[in-house]
């Protein structure tokens, strides 16, 4: 379980390789990879993607990645996850917020990869509640019959099994910022991993993919998010990474008192606010309305500043408290923006910015 560093245009402190020579420094890895892993074993790895400098298109190195490893060294594609943050920034702000032209890349790729078509695995470790519409139909009862699609389904359908398969979809707000580990790195004046997924992240593919005492390896580990997932699931588990400091305050991870184990997660939380993130239905703010021309060159040549476009939203998007959530989790993003940018936006709504 791992997440390499990135092919990145803007490179974090630990260095980044760039996208076009990605696929080659990444072989040698992926060899090895290949040769440790037993045949029901997974090579799951979490990567974002990346843009092209100076124009508003992807890179697909990540993908190009993916087709390496299957084509050179026999992986097979068990699934691919997608981990889509609600709290990512709306970056490159320059086609994002400044021409408008892409939205927020909110979204890294997960590839689970196994070196024979059977790793083994079990979506039942994963479960998630039901939905809300789930529990009225599994309360009514469901009537088989053959979708629009074709699909016939069947009338097991309408058993209640307890618990819903989750989907490939993991969404998981990157906002930690008062942690234990956190809290470890101030204390001892390190400054912690620019780059961390949460916790959750591996321990998804770790509970549906390992049992207790299998051996999780991260690789490239960082803070060692990772390591602390495989520790709660108690699996065995190595993480190295070439940044001594990283190690360093990764121990923060792990300063249980002796005898003391890590508590499950609180079922109740099922019920609050952050146990789920709503995402809106496309087009929910198009009144029908025939809208702007867009913009001939596609946004090549950059728009004057305009003043912010302060349109109500139509009345089904009044904001009920649990759609508030999403801007709540954004405003309460880690990543302070910066005092210049805010006096910026300070001008902007006072329409003094031209
Ligand atoms: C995206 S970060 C991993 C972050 C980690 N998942 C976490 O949550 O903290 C990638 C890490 O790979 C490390 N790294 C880069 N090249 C490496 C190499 N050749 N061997 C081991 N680690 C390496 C970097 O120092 C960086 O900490």
């Amino acid at each position: 379980m791992t997440s390499p560093p990135f092919g990145l245009v803007r490179k974090k402190d630990y260095g980044n390789v760039d996208a076009h020579e990605y696929v080659e420094w990444f072989k040698p890895f992926g060899a090895a990879f290949r040769s440790a892993l037993k045949p029901a074993g997974s090579l799951v790895i979490d990567i974002g993607g990346s843009w092209i400098p100076g124009q508003p298109t992807r890179s697909l190195y990540h993908y190009e990645l993916l087709i390496m490893l299957c084509h050179e060294f026999g992986f097979h594609l068990a699934q691919e996850f997608f981990w889509w943050n609600p709290a990512r920034l709306p970056t490159p702000a320059e086609w994002v917020t400044v021409r408008r032209i892409r939205v927020k890349d909110a979204i890294n790729c997960i590839w689970w990869l196994s070196p024979t078509p059977w790793p083994k695995a079990s979506n039942r470790r994963v479960l998630q509640p039901y939905s809300d519409s789930m529990r009225v139909l599994l309360a009514k009862g469901y009537k088989p019959m053959l979708r629009p699609s074709g699909h016939d389904i069947s009338d097991r359908f309408g058993t209640d099994n307890g618990a819903a398969i989750p989907p490939n979809l993991l969404a998981l707000a990157h906002t930690e910022s008062n942690s234990a580990y956190i809290r470890f790195c101030k204390e001892k004046g390190l400054t912690p991993h620019p780059a961390r997924f949460p916790s959750e992240i591996p321990e998804f593919f770790i509970r549906m993919l390992t049992d207790p005492d299998d051996l999780v390896v991260d690789p490239f580990a960082g803070s060692c998010a990772t390591g602390e997932a495989a520790e709660k699931a108690r699996r065995r588990w190595i993480c190295c990474d070439l940044v001594p400091d990283y190690l360093e305050g990764a121990l923060g991870r792990f300063q249980r008192k002796a005898g003391e184990r890590y508590s499950a997660p609180v079922k109740s939380a099922k019920a609050s606010e952050d146990a789920f993130y709503r995402a809106y239905r496309p087009g929910l703010m198009w009144n029908g309305v025939e809208e702007d021309a867009l913009p001939k060159d596609g946004g090549a040549k950059r728009p004057p500043a305009l003043k912010p476009n302060v349109s109500k939203p139509p009345e089904q998007c009044a904001v009920t408290p649990g759609s508030a959530q999403m801007a709540l989790l954004e405003e309460s993003t880690p990543y302070r923006v910066g005092r210049r940018k805010r006096a910026k936006a300070r001008r902007l709504k006072e329409g003094k910015n031209g």
